[in-house]
C-alpha cells in the first residue's frame, strides 16, 4: 500500500503563519498514521514561488523576485521541521526539474487541443493572482478576500479549454461523491460547475516572474497552472529517481476552502488534459480565524506559530489547532484557548495520567509491571478503538479521530479514580487486583499514546519510551498487545510555562 497526501505550496511573498501551519500540519498527521499503517507514505510540501503576488512583494521590497523567493523559501522550510512536520521533500516551483515537468505536461495540453490563444479581459485581484466573476465582488470592485480594489485587466493570452470538461466535471462528481470532502465544499464545487464552466487564461503575457511558455517565449504559465502541477512533478524528482509509477495519483491534497476552485475544477480539468489520473480525494478545511477575521499574510493578524512552539512545545500547538477547530469548519483560535486547552487537557487530562500511572507503579511495584492480563472491564472500552481511528482519519476527519483517543485518556482517569490503587496498595491480599489495575492503566495509557502520536509525536515517543514500549505501529495500539515489563519516571510531559 501507498500513501500520497500534499499540502498546498505556500506563497512566499510573505512569512509563514499559523494558516500554512495548519494545513501542514494536519497533513503530518495523516503522513505518520499511514506509517503507522506501514504503508509507503509520501508527504509532499513547499512553496509557489512565481507569480504577480510575488513579483510584486519582491518589487514593493525592491529586490529580484528570486531573492525574495529565496528568503522566504528558507522560512518555510524551516517551519516545517519546528511544527514536527515529518514530509518527504519540500518543492519550490523555481526548481529546475518542476519548470521543466510543467512544461512538458502544458506542452502536451496544447498538442491534445485544449490551448488557443485570445484575449482576456476582467476584474483581477493581483494577491489572489486570480480574475474574479462579477458575483463574487465586494461592493467598489474589491476583492472578497483581500479588499483591495480590484484592476480591470485586459491581456492577450494564451486559453485553457475549461469548458471542454464541463461534462466529465460533472460526471466525475456524480461517480465519485468523496472526491471533494467535505460534503459542503463539494456542494460549492458542483454548483460552480452546473453554472457553466468558461475558459480560462494559461499564460500571462505582461508577467515575467514565471515558468516559460515552450511555445512562446513571450508568455510565461499563470501562476496556478504552475503552481497545481507542483503534486505530480515532484514526484519525478524528489528522491533522484521517478515515484511517479508508485505514489500518482495522489491520495490526498488538503488545502484551505480559498483555494478550493483551483483544486477541484481546474485541477482535474487540467489532468484530463494531460490524460493523467485525477486524485482520489481533495479534504478542504476552514480558516482559522483571530477575532473573526482570516489570518492572511496580507491582513496582518498572525498568531505566530514560532512564538507558541518557543513557549509550549510542537506538539500543544499541533493538538490544539486540531482539537479547537472541528477540521473542515472553520473556527477561531486565541492565546485564551489555547492556555485553556494546554492546562486543562495536555497537562491535567493526558500529562496527570501519564506521571501518576508511572509513578503509581513505581511506588507500589518498584517500577515493575508483573504479568498479567488486562482488566476486561476496561477492554470493552478500547474495543475496535484502532479501526475507528483509522476509519476516520480515512476520511480526513481529524478531529474526529482525536476526539476518539480522547475519550480513551478520560476513561483512564476515571479508572483511576473508579480503582482507586492507593486503596488497594494497602491490601496485602488485593495484590492480584493491584497488578491488573496497574497493568490496565500502563496498557491503555500505551495504546492511547501510540494512537496520539501523529498528533503529538515527540511527547509519545518521550512517553513510550519511559513504558519501556517503543512500538509504534498501529498493530500495538490494542489493550495488551504492549508487554511492558519496567517502567520509569517521565519528567511533566505538559509543564506549566515559564
Ligand atoms: O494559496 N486558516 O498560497 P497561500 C487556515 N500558493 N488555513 C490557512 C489560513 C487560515 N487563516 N491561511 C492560510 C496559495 N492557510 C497558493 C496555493 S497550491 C497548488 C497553491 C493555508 O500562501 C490553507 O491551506 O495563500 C490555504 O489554502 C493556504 O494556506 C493558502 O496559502
Ligand atoms: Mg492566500
Amino acid at each position: 500500500m501507498t500513501f500520497y497526501v500534499t499540502t498546498p505550496i505556500y506563497y512566499v511573498n510573505a512569512a509563514p503563519h499559523l494558516g500554512h501551519a495548519y494545513t501542514t500540519i494536519a497533513a503530518d498527521v495523516m503522513a505518520r498514521h499511514h506509517r503507522q499503517r506501514d504503508e509507503d507514505v509520501f508527504f509532499l510540501t513547499g512553496t509557489d514561488e512565481h507569480g504577480e503576488p510575488v513579483a510584486d512583494a519582491a518589487h514593493a521590497l525592491g529586490v529580484e523576485p528570486q531573492e525574495l523567493a529565496d528568503r522566504n523559501a528558507e522560512r518555510f522550510k524551516a517551519l516545517a521541521p519546528k511544527i514536527g512536520a515529518s514530509n518527504d521533500f519540500f518543492i519550490r516551483t523555481t526548481d529546475r526539474q518542476h519548470e521543466a515537468g510543467v512544461q512538458r505536461v502544458l506542452a502536451r495540453v496544447r498538442d491534445n487541443g485544449f490551448v488557443y490563444e485570445g484575449t482576456y479581459e476582467g476584474w483581477y485581484c493581483p494577491r489572489c493572482a486570480d480574475f474574479k466573476a462579477e458575483a463574487e465582488i465586494d461592493p467598489g470592485n474589491r476583492c472578497p478576500i483581500h479588499h483591495i480594489e480590484l484592476t480591470r485587466e485586459q491581456e492577450d493570452n494564451y486559453f485553457f479549454r475549461l469548458s471542454a470538461f464541463q461534462q466529465q466535471l460533472e460526471q466525475l462528481y456524480a461517480e465519485r461523491a468523496d472526491f471533494v470532502a467535505p460534503r459542503t465544499r463539494y456542494n460549492e464545487a458542483l454548483s460552480f460547475i452546473r453554472s457553466g464552466l468558461r475558459d480560462v487564461p494559461l499564460t500571462r503575457h505582461k508577467l515575467t516572474w514565471g515558468v516559460r511558455v515552450p511555445w512562446d517565449s513571450e508568455h510565461v504559465f499563470y501562476v496556478w497552472f504552475d503552481a497545481l502541477l507542483n503534486y505530480y512533478t515532484a514526484l519525478s524528482y524528489a528522491r533522484g529517481e521517478d515515484l511517479t509509477g508508485e505514489f500518482w495519483p495522489a491520495d490526498y491534497h488538503l488545502i484551505g476552502k480559498d483555494i478550493l476552485r483551483f483544486h477541484a475544477i481546474y485541477w482535474p480539468a487540467l489532468l484530463m488534459a494531460a490524460e493523467l489520473e485525477l486524485p482520489r480525494h481533495i479534504f478542504v478545511h476552514g480558516y482559522l480565524l483571530m477575532e473573526g477575521e482570516k489570518m492572511s499574510k496580507s491582513l496582518g493578524n498572525v498568531l505566530d506559530p514560532f512564538v507558541v512552539i518557543e513557549r509550549f512545545g510542537a506538539d500543544a500547538l499541533r493538538f490544539y489547532v486540531l482539537r479547537e477547530v472541528p477540521f473542515g469548519q472553520d473556527g477561531s483560535v486565541s492565546t485564551a484557548s489555547f492556555e485553556l486547552r494546554y492546562e486543562t487537557e495536555l497537562a491535567n487530562e493526558l500529562g496527570n495520567l501519564a506521571s501518576r500511572t508511572l509513578a503509581m507503579i513505581g511506588r507500589y511495584r518498584d517500577w515493575r509491571l508483573p504479568p498479567c492480563p488486562p482488566d476486561p472491564a476496561l477492554g470493552a472500552d478500547f474495543e475496535e478503538l484502532t479501526e475507528r481511528v483509522s476509519a476516520l482519519i480515512d476520511a480526513a476527519e481529524l478531529t474526529l479521530a482525536l476526539e476518539e483517543i480522547w475519550q480513551r485518556v478520560r476513561r483512564l482517569n476515571r479508572y483511576v479514580e473508579e480503582n482507586a490503587p492507593w486503596r488497594l496498595a494497602g491490601e496485602a491480599e488485593r495484590d492480584a487486583e493491584l497488578d491488573r489495575v496497574l497493568r490496565s492503566l500502563a496498557e491503555g495509557l500505551r495504546a492511547v499514546t501510540v494512537l496520539l502520536w501523529p498528533y503529538i509525536p515527540a511527547t509519545a515517543e518521550r512517553l513510550l519510551a519511559a513504558l519501556g514500549a517503543p512500538d509504534l505501529s498501529l498493530a500495538a495500539a490494542r489493550l495488551g498487545a504492549g508487554g511492558i515489563e519496567r517502567v520509569r519516571h517521565v519528567e511533566p510531559l505538559f509543564p506549566k510555562a515559564a
